[in-house]
């Protein structure tokens, strides 16, 4: 069996707030990582993404439409139009105030609220080399510039493997995640030779098999996005490291972690 080399989880860490606590506020938000935090749900994957002018924010669609009262690519707005935008009255006018977090300040904070991160960088369509450099570089620079000396590093993940190989070449000690709709035995095979690195994939392409040989060759595989405590139960069960949901603290009871 083939060892892995993975960054330890933190208690409960096979549950993880999936764009915070995004069932209860609006996702990838300072309400929705604070809620996270007070949930006890000690890890949260959030997206990010480049602005126009190279800086990082936290938001999920290519576009403002869906979660704010913007509208357009995020990419072709600097950070200063986007902190103008408001990103939670689409959720509950009680989120009127919440703003797209700017990645680098959002650092101490996550911080202080002690919360595990995964960062999935994200990119719009046909995506320049060009901005995946500023995207990879970006994040590589708050890595090395702002992150807490003290702080557990953050699994960083995407559907964009040619992103993840950037950031493994210049970070090799930062865990990467493969993001990937499918899981496939190729997948995992690849998994199994990449050094602290885990496999990210849909639920739903999730069978006993693919999840035996991922514990088979002691590759951590974690599946999105799981809302459901019976699918969550089987899952855990079956032998799948950790999940990502919506409202985890649904899932905490049925998985025996209260
Ligand atoms: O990282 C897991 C999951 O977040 C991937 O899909 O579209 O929710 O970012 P999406
Ligand atoms: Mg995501």
């Amino acid at each position: 069996m083939k060892q892995v080399k993975f960054t330890p989880p933190p208690p409960k860490a096979n549950l993880i707030g999936h764009r915070g606590i995004a069932a209860s506020a609006p996702e990838n938000t300072q309400a929705s990582f604070r809620l996270a935090a007070k949930q006890g749900i000690a890890w949260v994957e959030f997206d990010i993404r480049l602005t126009k002018d190279n800086k990082l924010v936290i938001f999920h669609d290519d576009t403002l439409e869906r979660t704010t009262n913007g509208s357009g690519w995020v990419h072709e707005h600097s950070l200063k139009e986007l902190k103008k935008l408001d990103a939670g009255s689409w959720f509950s006018p009680r989120f009127s105030q919440e703003t797209i977090p700017h990645f680098s300040e959002m650092i101490p904070e996550f911080h202080k609220l002690g919360l595990f991160l995964n960062i999935e960088l994200k990119v719009p369509p046909k995506a320049t080399q060009q901005h995946c450099d500023a995207l990879s570089s970006a994040l590589i620079d708050d890595l090395l510039n702002n992150w807490p000396s003290d702080a557990p590093q953050p699994l960083v993940s995407s559907f964009d493997w040619v992103i993840l190989a950037s950031i493994r070449e210049r970070l090799p000690q930062v865990p990467i995640g493969f993001l990937h709709e499918n899981c496939s035995a190729k997948m995992i095979e690849m998994v199994a030779n990449t050094q602290n690195s885990a496999l990210h994939c849909d639920h739903e392409s999730l069978s006993d098999d693919m999840i035996a040989l991922c514990q088979e060759h002691a590759i951590p595989l974690l599946a999105y996005t799981v809302n459901h405590p019976e699918i969550a139960r089987n899952l855990i069960n079956s032998g799948v490291y950790g999940l990502f949901s919506d409202d985890p603290q649904r899932l905490l009871n049925p998985l025996g972690l209260t």
